[in-house]
């Protein structure tokens, strides 16, 4: 089994620097000593180059830094799909949410039928029309269904990248108005925190796996660290209280690592200037060991 990282360190699709920073955070916690055994091998692509303009160059319909975010996540997409090519898993670090819209348009080129797992505080559903902050992280599961500005749709050609039915959102306990209604009108199955406080998270993972398995070619994890608690990864750029502890999210990884599912994972968000001795990207590591089959015993 082979791993491929590659390193996506963009924040233009929110407003709070730091979260370019991510994937050296991320390095510097430990990412190959912690995967190494679990991997015949790995290999580190780098980073894409993102840049870092100061100023907002296109503020328009509601999209900001449109433009610069399609063309790198072109370039993200492709590489993604490289490393697919070379029958290795690959593994993108964040980077804010954005930078999922490269990655799905990628992974999904691969498979007929793409789960997703969106492992998020947020549902990341808005559209220009329903983004009450014009922040491109804040759409990119939308756009992967097909639904935003077509710059960000159709790289790679062909959208919609995955299927409604498909996708499994795990963590929400902030949805916009528009979020809600597009959850209702698609059907997308959501495991809010209440089902994770009354199921218990081994209930939510059974479903979840079950219900994609049979239904899918392929399981993305997209996993927002914001998706747990802000006392256990305080390094993100929109915490919302009341998350998914460090506890529950090592059983869901172990679990996701027993199903044998994933096919391709990214860790975002994670924005070491607002975190805490780089606990929030120490956390992401650690979570990556759970999910790519590390024991205890
Ligand atoms: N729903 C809010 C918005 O659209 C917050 C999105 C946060 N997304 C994230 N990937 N952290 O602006
Ligand atoms: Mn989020
Ligand atoms: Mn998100
Ligand atoms: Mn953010």
């Amino acid at each position: 089994r082979k791993l491929t990282i590659i390193g996506m360190p963009m924040d233009l699709g929110q407003m709070r620097r730091g979260v370019d920073m991510g994937p050296s955070a991320i390095r510097y916690a430990g990412i190959f000593e912690r995967l190494s055994k679990l991997f015949s091998s790995i290999e580190d692509w780098g980073d894409i180059s993102v840049g870092r303009p100061e100023t907002i160059i296109d503020v328009q319909s509601n999209l900001r830094n449109l433009h610069l975010i399609a063309e790198k996540n072109q370039m993200l997409a492709e590489m993604v799909d490289k490393i697919i090519q070379s029958k290795s898993f690959p593994l993108v670090l964040g980077g804010d949410h954005s930078i999922a819209i490269g990655t799905l348009a990628g992974v999904s080129k691969h498979y007929t039928n793409l789960g997703v797992i969106w492992y998020d505080a947020h549902g990341d559903l808005n559209t220009a029309e329903t983004s009450p902050s014009g922040n491109i992280h804040g759409m990119p599961l939308a756009v992967s269904l097909g639904y935003g500005h077509e710059l960000l749709t159709n790289i790679l050609g062909t959208s919609p990248k995955i299927k409604p039915e498909h996708v499994v959102i795990i963590g929400a306990r902030s949805l916009d108005e528009g979020e809600r209604r597009l959850i209702k009108e698609l059907g997308i199955k959501v495991f809010t925190m209440h089902e994770i406080d009354r199921l218990g998270m081994t209930k939510v993972m059974e479903s979840t796996i079950d219900y994609l398995k049979e239904k899918t070619d392929g399981v993305h994890l997209s996993l927002d660290l914001d998706g747990l608690d802000p006392n256990d990864a305080p390094g993100v750029g929109t915490p919302v209280p009341g998350g998914i502890s460090y506890r529950e999210s090592h059983l869901a990884m172990e679990m996701l690592a027993e199903s044998g599912l994933i096919t391709s994972a990214e860790f975002v968000e994670v924005n070491p200037i607002l975190d805490e001795r780089n606990k929030t990207a120490s956390l992401a590591v650690a979570l990556m060991g759970s999910l790519f089959g590390e024991k205890l015993l």
